[in-house]
């Protein structure tokens, strides 16, 4: 069993504890009271005649399936793009997401070919100085997933095995701190459906990506021939909002309609309508009255 690094164990805390006790303040306050028949956050009307000064441009590396994905006609979609959309109405800014392959995604922000990036980017602090981080939206970790016959139990299990990534990930960060950073036997790939798709044609062992992800492509797959594997030494994730450094008026709009989501029921019903469930807890780890019920991610997975 491996023990994080150091530089990995320092991800989780810098915006989780800083950026996201204000906001949790209002969380712990929305996430007391049993929601009423729902509000209709979701069919809400955008207001009519605002001003538009402008539309900011909302980069999505949309093969991130459920978090980000185009659908049979092209349209992003997904829980990233859904809570992006809920917290730019109540940020009263107008948003278009334009689809933004993961590799040189972070640079369209200081090209201003982007103004908000959105792709389940995990908080670190290398990522934070250069570029700004909004409050943590949502929870994570890495999953690994095998083939179902495998004998992998744990994330140690997979040193001396071909694990694919994609490139420049958490996910990447991790595999390359277990298998040394120019491993033959560690592949890395554009984008995770590349990956999974050499696990699937055995190419590779094991894939290790964000549970999101893993859980929603074994239970997606076909004749259940994959399984996920948690491994508790991975250390817990938050994903953010991205603007670029310095950017702090569009920052605070973003942080604001992130505390408005979260604390008028937007957030839960758009986790529900993506994972199934209301979150177990909050951004930030902070447990709900829900926390009870099954964990959320793992409920997407068949058979862990
Ligand atoms: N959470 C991971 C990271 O920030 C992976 C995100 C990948 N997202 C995507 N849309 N490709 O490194």
């Amino acid at each position: 069993m491996t023990t994080p690094p150091a530089t990995l164990r320092r991800r989780t805390f810098t915006l989780g504890a800083a950026l996201a006790t204000p906001l949790l303040a209002t969380l712990l306050s929305a996430c007391g009271r049993t929601e009423a028949p729902a509000a209709p956050t979701a069919s809400a009307p955008t207001p009519a005649a605002a001003p538009a000064a402008r539309i900011y441009t909302v980069g999505t590396d949309a093969v991130y399936a459920p978090f980000e994905f185009q659908n049979e006609r092209g349209e992003i979609q997904g829980f990233d793009i859904d809570l992006v959309k809920a917290v730019a109405q109540r940020a009263g800014i107008e948003v278009k997401f334009v689809n933004t392959p993961w590799e040189g995604m972070f640079n369209t922000l200081a090209q201003g070919d982007r103004d908000i990036l959105v792709s389940a980017i995990t908080i670190t602090p290398e990522r934070a100085q250069t570029m700004d981080f909004s409050a943590p939206y949502f929870d994570a970790r890495q999953l690994i997933a095998v083939p179902a016959a495998s004998k992998v139990q744990r994330f140690a299990d997979l040193k001396p095995l071909r694990v694919a990534v994609q490139t420049g990930t958490t996910g990447d960060e991790v595999v390359s701190q277990l298998l040394g950073k120019t491993n033959p036997r560690l592949k890395r790939f554009e984008s995770t459906p590349l990956a999974l798709q050499e696990l699937d044609a055995g190419g590779v062992d094991a894939v290790v990506a964000d549970n999101g992800v893993i859980a929603h492509y074994v239970a997606h797959h076909p004749g259940a021939r994959f399984k996920s594997v948690e491994d508790p030494s991975f250390i817990p994730e938050q994903y953010g909002l991205v603007v670029k450094k310095g950017n702090a008026a569009l920052l605070a709009q973003l942080n604001d309609g992130l505390v408005k989501l979260l604390a008028d029921g937007g957030y839960a019903e758009i986790h529900t309508r993506w994972f199934g469930a209301a979150p177990t807890a909050l951004p930030g780890s902070v447990p709900t009255a829900a926390a009870t019920a099954p964990s959320s991610t793992t409920a997407a997975s068949a058979n862990p």
